[in-house]
């Protein structure tokens, strides 16, 4: 026994090391020394216990080598991720893929989620009210990079999970227009899509729970960290202009008309390292509501014309602006934030009183500032996100 317990802590060592066939060779070197003063029945006993060990151990090694996990790599400046990101599986992954940029997941197969969430603008579509299937939504559409740090999605948070998310737009009837039973006989023809479930999943099978986590984990795995912004937080304190610079002090600067000093506040909402908020805010937009936002959902008067404050990652790539597209131009988002405030009950207490100027309604910047708060907005572009291969159609 005291043999098979130093063969076994010897095992897991190499094991360890990834060296199995050293260590196989080693444990038959000793073995054969051993063997040779050994009566016939503890030979016998001794070769079969080595034979478990191995198969045991060749077992433990396989399933703690699961080829299949997708490493997820994103800076440590990001913080932890808000999703669960361990379970995502590369063959998943790569179902994902094809199943957002199919348009057969649409009732008349003309509508793919790529159709409005186009890689080359950020994953968002150039239109203020995205086109579906049965023409004009109401709202414009979201970027998708780095969502495993939102907690809510949708502009008025009302689904919390990326897999609650994705069968909503597949069965919108303005969307994609697709009964999912029908899907499911249509996906089972493709011998494409047999074969991918087959490879993602152990049941094999094609059901709306794997498409939506396919989905889900395509959209997961989507980063966004590779703009000059990315450089300068990883130490590059030189990679940013000093207009940008300029723009990124006013930015995370509090103005405080008093004492003189001056700024745009932009990150008490477009917070952290992401420029994302996990909160819905009025940001002063309407004093009466259209589209009343997280309040046609909660039901709450107070949320009435609450938004989830967005990510400012790639904005320049992303026109047009706001819930529903209104500014075409980062001029025109910034004029409102300057001097177009508007006021209603829910407005966020940070806009009408936050001013350069005192007693001013909004922030009255000059133009040299809005200038430069622009130019810092476009250092937040990752050129590398908007043609990066594995997040691109796989069909071409
Ligand atoms: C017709 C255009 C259109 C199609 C097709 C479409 N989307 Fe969207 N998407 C939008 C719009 C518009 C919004 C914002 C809607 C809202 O807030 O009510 C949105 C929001 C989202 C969000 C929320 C992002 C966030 O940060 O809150 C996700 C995720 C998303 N879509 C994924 C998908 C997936 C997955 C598909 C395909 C199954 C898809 N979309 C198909 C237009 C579209
Ligand atoms: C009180 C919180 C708050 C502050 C402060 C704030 N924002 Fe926003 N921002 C929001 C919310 C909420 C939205 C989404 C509103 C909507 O669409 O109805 C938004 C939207 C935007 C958008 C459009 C994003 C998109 O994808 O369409 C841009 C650009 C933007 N803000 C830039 C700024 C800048 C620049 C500043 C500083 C001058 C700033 N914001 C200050 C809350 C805020």
């Amino acid at each position: 026994m005291p043999f098979l317990f130093i063969s076994i802590r010897l095992h897991i060592f190499y094991t360890y090391l990834s060296v199995l066939q050293i260590s196989i060779g080693i444990h038959i070197f000793i073995l054969s020394f051993l063997l040779f003063n050994m009566t016939r029945p503890a030979k016998c006993k001794v070769l079969v216990c080595l034979v478990l060990t191995c198969i045991l151990f060749q077992s433990f090694y396989l399933i703690s080598k699961d080829e299949d996990v997708y490493t997820f790599v994103y800076p440590s400046y990001f913080g932890s991720t808000i999703q669960k990101k361990d379970t995502l599986k590369k063959s998943v992954v790569q179902l994902g893929r094809f199943l957002f940029y199919d348009k057969r997941l649409s009732g008349n197969n003309t509508v793919s989620c790529a159709s409005c969430h186009q890689q080359k603008f950020a994953f968002t579509d150039p239109k203020a009210l995205s086109e579906g299937v049965n023409g004009a939504t109401t709202r414009n559409s979201i970027s998708l990079t780095n969502l495993m740090w939102h907690g809510m999605y949708f502009w008025d948070g009302r689904s919390k999970t990326l897999e609650e998310q994705a069968l909503i737009p597949i069965q919108n009837k303005i969307e994609m227009d697709q009964d999912l039973d029908s899907l499911l006989v249509e996906l089972n023809r493709i011998p494409l899509y047999k074969k991918l479930f087959a490879k993602a999943y152990v049941d094999k099978k094609i059901t709306k729970e794997h498409i939506a986590t396919a989905i889900a984990q395509f959209e997961k795995t989507i980063v966004s960290s590779g703009s000059r912004f990315d450089q300068f937080l990883s130490g590059d304190k030189e990679v940013l202009t000093e207009e940008e610079k300029k723009g990124y002090v006013l930015f995370t600067t509090i103005p405080d008309a008093r004492t003189g000093k001056r700024g745009a506040g932009c990150s008490l909402c477009h917070s952290s390292n992401l420029l994302h908020e996990q909160n819905i805010r009025n940001n002063g937009l309407d004093s009466t509501f259209k589209d009343q936002g997280v309040g046609d959902i909660s039901k709450n008067h107070d949320d009435i014309g609450k938004f989830k404050v967005p990510s400012l990652r790639n904005i320049a790539v992303t026109a047009p602006y706001m819930h529903d597209g209104r500014f075409q131009t980062l001029e025109a988002v910034l004029n409102h934030y300057s001097h177009g405030i508007k006021m209603s009950p829910s407005v966020s207490s940070f806009l009408p009183y936050m001013s350069n100027m005192e007693e001013g309604k909004s922030l009255q910047l000059d133009p040299t500032e809005i200038k430069s708060i622009i130019a810092f907005l476009n250092s937040l572009t990752d050129k590398s996100l908007l043609n990066k291969k594995e997040y691109s159609n796989p069909f071409d």
